[in-house]
């Protein structure tokens, strides 16, 4: 495919079009293949890779990390305490000291627009590794493996994400899937429904690319015949812990339970999650929930969701390592 990613960043999803979206779910797939097969090779020998976390993370880390390593570029690590970003020095001054020093960036923090103004000063690629508004990697994640658990072409494929629909996950899966012109259904209380400016710049690629976009506080419309059913926390990084008690007024209705599963009315419906998920109380935060809001058979999906057979999230996690590889390759490979 005669496609140039070269010294792109991604912010968001919606900065591509649906033919250089694929064209990184393409790769993904055939530098997958080479992994498991041992034919891999290194394009990005010499790179240097800056990862910046100012908020905390386990596979958006490690995913970059080793596709880093196996592409054979070095990663340069900056904790969530331990740089001056921010804090000391504006984006646009970190973003010209790191420009000089490495070959692209990773941001993962709150906001949208720094890590907007790393990419516009630091004339090296920048991706998005997560801000309150967007999670544009996950995305490729989420749509490679649902590509990979179906027959049906993209465009035929239908998905609800169910829960805090105003999120990084849920503004993000509404425009990856217009986007790529899937059918999804965007489902919560309205509450917590995206804004209208989220909203139309979904719209807009649902005209585009012929998808079909629902946004509905109806849990059973919703779900009726989808091949997915996707949800996320209820409450997000760094938002207040005081939340959680309205969230789980609000959001209990939507929770992923095996009600829900069979209300698709598809027996091979499948359950994703960004991960990490709140279904058992094996965690701190969860025990915490369990205990002061009786939540004790899981949060957002129960346990019994979770460790069935359609729980496809810990494949979702393991793509989040091929479709970063993938992306790097397509922006700084040889
Ligand atoms: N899904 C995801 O971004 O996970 P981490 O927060 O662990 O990176
Ligand atoms: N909405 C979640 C996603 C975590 C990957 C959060 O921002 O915490």
């Amino acid at each position: 495919m005669s496609l140039n990613l070269r010294n792109r960043s991604l912010l968001t999803v919606q900065d591509y079009t649906q033919r250089e979206f694929r064209y990184l779910l393409d790769l993904a797939r055939d530098l997958k293949r080479a992994k498991y097969a041992r034919t891999e090779q290194k394009h990005l020998e010499g790179r240097e890779i800056c990862l910046i976390f100012e908020k905390t993370s386990t596979r958006t880390r490690c995913a970059f990390e080793v596709a880093c390593y196996d592409q054979g570029a070095n990663v340069t690590y900056l904790d969530p305490a331990g740089s001056q970003i921010g804090h000391k020095e504006s984006f646009k001054d970190t973003a010209r000291v790191l420009g000089r020093m490495f070959d692209a960036i990773e941001y993962r923090g709150a906001s949208q627009a720094g890590v907007e103004q790393l990419a516009k000063y630091a004339g090296v690629p920048v991706y998005n590794g997560l801000t309150d508004e967007y999670h544009p990697t996950q995305m490729l994640a989420d749509v490679m493996t649902m590509r990979e658990h179906s027959d049906k072409p993209l465009s035929e494929i239908r998905y609800a994400f169910v829960g805090d629909t105003r999120s990084n996950m849920g503004h993000s899966l509404m425009i990856a899937g217009c986007l790529m012109g899937m059918d999804v259904r965007i489902c919560g209380p309205k509450p917590l429904w995206p804004s209208a400016e989220h909203q139309k710049i979904a719209r807009d690629l649902e005209a585009r690319y012929g998808a079909k976009l629902t946004i509905t506080d109806d849990i059973k419309a919703a779900v009726k015949d989808v091949d997915f059913i996707h949800t996320d926390v209820w409450v997000s990084m760094g938002e207040p812990e005081e939340l959680w008690k309205q969230r789980i007024s609000l959001l209990t209705p939507y929770q992923v339970n095996t009600g829900l599963m069979k209300a698709s009315g598809n027996p091979h419906v499948r359950f994703m999650h960004c991960l990490p998920a709140f279904h058992d109380t094996e965690t701190t935060l969860g025990k915490q929930i369990a205990e002061t809001c009786g939540m004790i058979n899981g949060v957002e999906v129960t346990n019994d969701v979770f460790e069935s057979e359609a729980n496809i999230a810990f494949e979702q996690a393991e793509n989040r390592m091929h479709t970063i590889k993938a992306l790097l390759v397509a922006t700084l490979g040889d």
